[in-house]
């Protein structure tokens, strides 16, 4: 285990206390993401036997194709309190004040042809999904393919990298941010982004939250290796889906094209369906999706 800074996190029932009485609310310090407590509460099977908690790392996924170089075993666990230079989907970078998210990346080794690589990304925001529902009693939805959003706002982002050798796949690095404590976004974020305290007026034990989403993993990927595909997951996805049977605008460079949500397909495809009763499926990464109202 990485250590080095101090933290500590307020846990509490209530955050604020603007809404109820002064004694309906507890306040507890304690430290939310120590080795400890994330041993304590996870309940997984191969996913964090090997664990690495620091308080500042440039970037848990980064650490996570380190490992995945140097031979690890998949299921080898990363945690950050804070990121220097996290990475987004796309080339973007991804940053969360210190503290304020659950930031972690895991190692996979999957056997299936790395055409279907794409889809464990699904898997993880189904986990991700499931264990926010579960844990913070919200019902949070996915935006295909793999945000996760509350109130038409994203929660969490997942990225996804691999790595090859030939025509086999190497490892695979799964990176989750989920926004946890933060009261405020930047201006460009706060139509787009919200956190579970801003929603909830909560603050949440993390090590928990990561515990239940690590545990929906293992049970959906065990899934997922089964068939190599999502035929055992689809129906789940879909009743998570954002937009489902709602009208979609597919953006491809300049062009916009509208129609109909329909679910996915077997392999995670967007199945989007025109005027003409004609059905796209749409891959994923190769054209932004985008409900007619705001962010989703
Ligand atoms: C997105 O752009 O939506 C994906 C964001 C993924 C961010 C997480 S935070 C933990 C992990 N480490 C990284 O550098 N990125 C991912």
């Amino acid at each position: 285990m990485k250590t080095g800074m101090k933290q500590h996190s307020l846990i509490t029932e209530k955050a604020t206390a603007k809404a109820v009485p002064d004694n309906a609310y507890r306040l507890v310090k304690t430290d939310d993401l120590t080795e400890e407590a994330c041993r304590r509460a996870f309940d997984t099977r191969w996913i964090g036997r090997y664990l690495e908690i620091w308080d500042s790392i440039d970037s848990t996924n980064k650490r996570v194709r380190q490992l995945g170089e140097e031979n690890a075993d998949a299921g080898a666990l990363i945690i950050a309190k804070s990121q220097t230079a996290g990475k987004g989907r796309r080339g973007r970078s991804w940053e969360a004040p210190a503290d304020s998210a659950l930031l972690f990346s895991l190692l996979l080794r999957p056997l299936c042809h790395p055409e279907r690589v794409s889809m464990v990304t699904l898997v993880t925001a189904l986990a991700v999904s499931a264990a926010l529902d579960e844990a913070v009693g919200i019902q949070t939805q996915i935006k295909w393919p793999n945000d996760i959003v509350h109130d038409k706002k994203k929660l969490c982002g997942i990225l996804t990298e691999m790595s090859m050798q030939g025509e086999q796949i190497c490892y695979v690095a799964v990176g989750i941010g989920i926004n946890v404590t933060m009261d405020q976004f930047p201006e460009e974020l706060s139509d787009k982004a919200t956190s579970l305290y801003l929603d909830t007026g909560k603050i949440f034990d993390r090590s928990k939250i990561l515990a239940l989403t690590l545990k929906h993993f293992e049970e959906y990927y065990a899934l997922f290796e089964e068939t190599e595909d999502l035929t055992r997951l689809k129906d789940e996805y879909e009743s998570r889906l954002a937009g489902k049977d709602s009208q979609v605008v597919l953006i491809e460079n300049d062009e916009k094209r509208c129609g109909i949500c329909r679910g996915i397909t077997d392999m995670g495809a967007l199945r989007v369906e025109y005027a003409d009763g004609s059905i796209e499926e749409v891959i994923s990464g190769e054209v932004s999706v985008r409900g007619i109202y705001g962010y989703i």
